[in-house]
């Protein structure tokens, strides 16, 4: 099956997980470690999507957060996480999304990240731009770092980490326009690609959080890396994606820290 027609089924699972998600309002939640929860509606989620792509697509392999990476080895395989922003879900705070990604011998081909509270379905094919429910998106235009709006987390599942953002915090604060913590890194960088926000920085996150939007920043113009000394963002969670030159001047600032 080519890639534009993988693409439209992720399309079409990240709709279906969607509507699943929405039509619960009772669910069951479980601590898989300190403040990171799972429900009972995630781990049904990522069983729709997965049972979807696997019956049209038994060449591909799977990574999903709760089910993990399928047996055997396979060129292309599907990245899912099924609710990304959980606690935003359990606490019905209408910012979480469905990311699927699809990546074929180490390569990001695609990305779908669709947020069923508002209805909006973030999507790049490499090469080809990215949309937002059909509509072209770019990032903003934004070069002065005083005028910009930030999206960030704490590292609150890693006492290590917390420390490196805290240390980091009262420079952006005085040198930014402002700050944001969302809460689902897929959309913090489908945000950054639709110019909402001007930048994105996280530590610690996985692959399936930020597959997706990573391809869908970079394909509206993000500039998508890892930190200083870390380039590569897929393998350490590290992630800085911005407008070229708010990434310029983050990435100069994070390297003094
Ligand atoms: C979480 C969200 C959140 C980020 C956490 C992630 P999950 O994903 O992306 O914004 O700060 O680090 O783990 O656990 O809800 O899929």
């Amino acid at each position: 099956m080519n890639i534009q027609k993988k693409h439209e089924l992720a399309i079409h699972a990240a709709l279906q997980a969607g509507e699943l998600i929405m039509s619960r309002r009772e669910f069951s939640v479980d601590a898989k470690a300190v403040n990171d929860f799972v429900t009972d509606v995630d781990v049904r989620a990522e069983k729709l999507i997965r049972e979807s792509l696997a019956s049209a697509c038994p060449e591909d392999g799977f990574f999903g957060e709760e089910t993990g990476e399928g047996a055997g080895a396979a060129a292309g395989r599907f990245i899912v996480d099924p609710i990304d922003g959980t606690t935003n879900f359990l606490k019905g705070i209408p910012l979480y999304s469905v990311s699927i990604a699809y990546e074929l011998q180490g390569e990001l081909c695609f990305g779908v990240v669709y947020n069923p509270a508002s209805g909006e379905l973030f999507s790049a094919v490499r090469g080809e731009g990215a949309t937002r429910s059909g509509e072209s998106i770019h990032t903003s235009r934004e070069d002065q770092p005083a005028r910009s709006l930030i999206g960030m987390a704490f590292a609150h599942r890693s006492t290590e980490g917390n420390e490196r953002m805290m240390r980091l915090l009262p420079g952006l604060c005085e040198k930014t326009g402002d700050m944001r913590r969302l809460g689902s890194a897929a959309l913090d960088l489908c945000y950054v690609a639709c110019g909402r926000l001007d930048a994105f920085i996280e530590l610690g996150l996985h692959l399936y959080d930020i597959a997706a939007g990573v391809l869908i920043a970079r394909e509206a113009g993000a500039v998508c890396t890892g930190w200083p000394g870390e380039e590569d963002l897929l393998k350490t969670g590290n992630v800085l994606a911005a407008t070229p030159k708010i990434h310029e001047f983050l990435f100069h600032y994070l390297a003094e820290y």
